[in-house]
């Protein structure tokens, strides 16, 4: 199985910069985890605290070695870490992936989700991971990450049922526009049933 590779050089601009996890981030991945917001639109897990944030900081390398996921910590000009962004479900024979992003409660409202989100896909689509598509699940109900979407580029591609609105970027250099859309249409409503 390949790996994943990190964007190299970091990824940065408008204010953020993307970089891996470090074991001293589980601070701000404990502090996510308890957010009410980040709660009710993200999974998180049970027993979030310390040593399970510990764990799945630890984990992050062996994601990407096992081409699992690519999670990065989102960082301010100051080097404060202010949110989450990533891909997973990497589908490498179709060239798909989700993405997903969180914004810690005191950064939010200045354009971090949307900067990250922008930066991240921005760099799948093209090469070394030259994605032809990045799909984002989100629940009908949770106006932010619908406008942080749309801000970032991305579009709806399918609803399901009040349940999720998928959306996605995908770059305009791949082959027609529609046999994109029919694949990734394809994809959006496998992930869509799947999920439910
Ligand atoms: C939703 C969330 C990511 C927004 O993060 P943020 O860094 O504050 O977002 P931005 O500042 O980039 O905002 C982008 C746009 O979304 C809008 N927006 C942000 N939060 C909003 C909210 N709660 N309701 C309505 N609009 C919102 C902003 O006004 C902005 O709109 P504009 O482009 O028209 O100016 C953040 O509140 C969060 O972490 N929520 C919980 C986690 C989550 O929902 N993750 C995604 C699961 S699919």
């Amino acid at each position: 199985m390949r790996s994943l590779p990190l964007p190299v050089p970091a990824l940065a601009g408008g204010g953020v910069a993307l970089r891996p996890w470090r074991v001293d981030d589980v601070d701000h991945l404990v502090s996510a985890w308890k957010d009410p917001e980040v709660l009710r639109w993200t999974p998180v897990p049970d027993d979030a605290g310390p040593e399970k944030a510990a764990a799945w900081i630890a984990g992050a390398r062996h994601r990407l070695e096992t081409a699992t996921a690519l999670d990065l910590v989102v960082v301010d000009g100051g080097g404060t870490a202010v949110g989450e962004v990533g891909l997973s479900d990497l589908d490498h024979d179709r060239r798909v992936a989700l993405i997903g992003w969180w914004t810690a409660a005191h950064a939010r409202g200045r354009g971090v989700a949307t900067q990250a989100v922008g930066l991240l896909a921005g760099w799948a689509l093209g090469p070394p991971l030259d994605l032809a598509a990045i799909l984002a699940r989100i629940h009908p109900d949770n106006e932010g990450s619908l406008a942080v979407a749309r801000a970032a580029g991305f579009r709806t591609l399918a609803s399901r049922d009040n349940r999720e609105v998928v959306m996605v970027a995908a770059t305009p250099q791949r082959p027609g526009p529609t046999g994109i859309d029919r694949e990734v249409l394809a994809e959006g409503e496998h992930k869509a049933t799947r999920r439910g």
